[in-house]
């Protein structure tokens, strides 16, 4: 009989791995680890059953976020520095979306013969747990790539943004922080706007970045922005609610204004890159009619909605930047 290729077979039992993290992650087991500790102890920290621990935990060593010694747990450097409450990079809520998308990705197969996502909910209809979680991912993939968009964008006051569905706000802070004579307005949803009103608390610019509760498919933008900032906001609408959008997006700005959109890119084939590929379906089993988007489709939207040329940035990471200019 012929084997399996080795590269099928990692991909076949890939969820494996995953699914050890996430359940690490889920009974926060790296905290319950803590400076070392054995298997009983950590048990009952996490409040697991102590024989399913110790497999969970030795399982955790063989994958390399753990090592153990004597029978005794220890945090490597990964799980040290994002994994354990009070870590330097404490990424666990951030982490506990990836969680969430586990159930919804669970749903594949009834998503791919539905052809949209099934028992899906919108952000306002998600409880805290899940919009915490949810917003603190979106604010951890911004934390380098926000100062990235600001730099290439390269804005300069008196200037006013508008950043739909803006989350946490980590883009408006950014741009702000750049230059003291920009202002910006952040359009969320109820749910989310007190997440992001923390966020620019935090970054002390409570008096220059303002706060709206709104949805941007029905809701007036208002007028004369010098930017309009969409950042992953595309991917979760359909061709038609992206060209109204854009439409909304150039209505509101001052002539000469910018639209930004930050996305997942796909080749005109729509095959590569592979994590916009699989983003595409990310968006089948978490929205009603999102996607991830060729460069070819992002430039017909722009020019429906009446921009000039959409022009193309790219930047490091997964995600790059059309702009199009009013
Ligand atoms: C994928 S997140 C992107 C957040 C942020 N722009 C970023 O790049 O980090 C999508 C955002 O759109 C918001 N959103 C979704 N539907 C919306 C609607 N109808 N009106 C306003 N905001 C909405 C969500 O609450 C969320 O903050």
């Amino acid at each position: 009989m012929q084997r399996f290729p080795e590269s099928f077979g990692q991909m076949l039992r890939g969820f494996q791995q995953s699914r050890v993290l996430l359940t690490a992650i889920e009974l926060d087991i790296f905290t319950a680890v803590g400076d070392g500790a054995d298997a009983r102890t950590v048990a009952g920290r996490a409040d697991t059953d102590v024989r399913a621990t110790e497999s969970l935990l030795n399982a955790l060593v063989a994958l390399g976020l753990l090592s153990k010694s004597s029978g005794q747990y220890s945090n490597l450097e990964t799980a040290r520095l994002f994994l354990v409450a009070g870590s330097p990079a404490d990424a666990r809520l951030a982490l506990m979306h990836n969680v969430d998308m586990w159930r919804s990705w669970s749903s594949l197969t009834d998503c791919v013969r539905a052809g949209t996502a099934v028992g899906w909910r919108s952000v306002e209809e998600r409880d805290d747990r899940w919009t915490e979680a949810f917003i603190a991912a979106m604010h951890h993939n911004a934390a380098t790539r926000a100062e990235q968009v600001a730099e290439a964008i390269d804005l300069h006051g008196p200037a006013r943004i508008l950043d739909v569905g803006g989350g946490s706000g980590a883009y408006s802070i950014a741009f702000c922080r750049r230059d003291p004579t920009i202002e910006a307005e952040i359009l969320d949803l109820p749910t989310v706007v007190p997440i992001a009103t923390r966020h620019v608390s935090e970054a002390g610019l409570s008096d220059r970045i303002h706060l709206r509760a709104g949805d941007m498919l029905t809701d007036s933008f208002g007028k004369g922005f010098d930017l309009v900032i969409l950042s992953a906001i595309c991917h979760m609408l359909s061709h038609e609610d992206n060209v109204r959008l854009l439409a909304k997006a150039h209505d509101a700005l001052a002539s000469g204004g910018r639209v930004v959109i930050q996305d997942f890119i796909l080749s005109d084939d729509k095959t590569q890159p592979v994590a916009a590929a699989l983003f595409a379906l990310n968006m089948l089993v978490a929205t009603k009619q999102g996607s991830a988007y060729s460069e070819a489709e992002y430039r017909d939207w722009l020019d429906q909605a009446g921009f000039r040329a959409g022009e193309r940035i790219a930047l490091p990471g997964p995600t790059d930047l059309v702009v199009g200019q009013r």
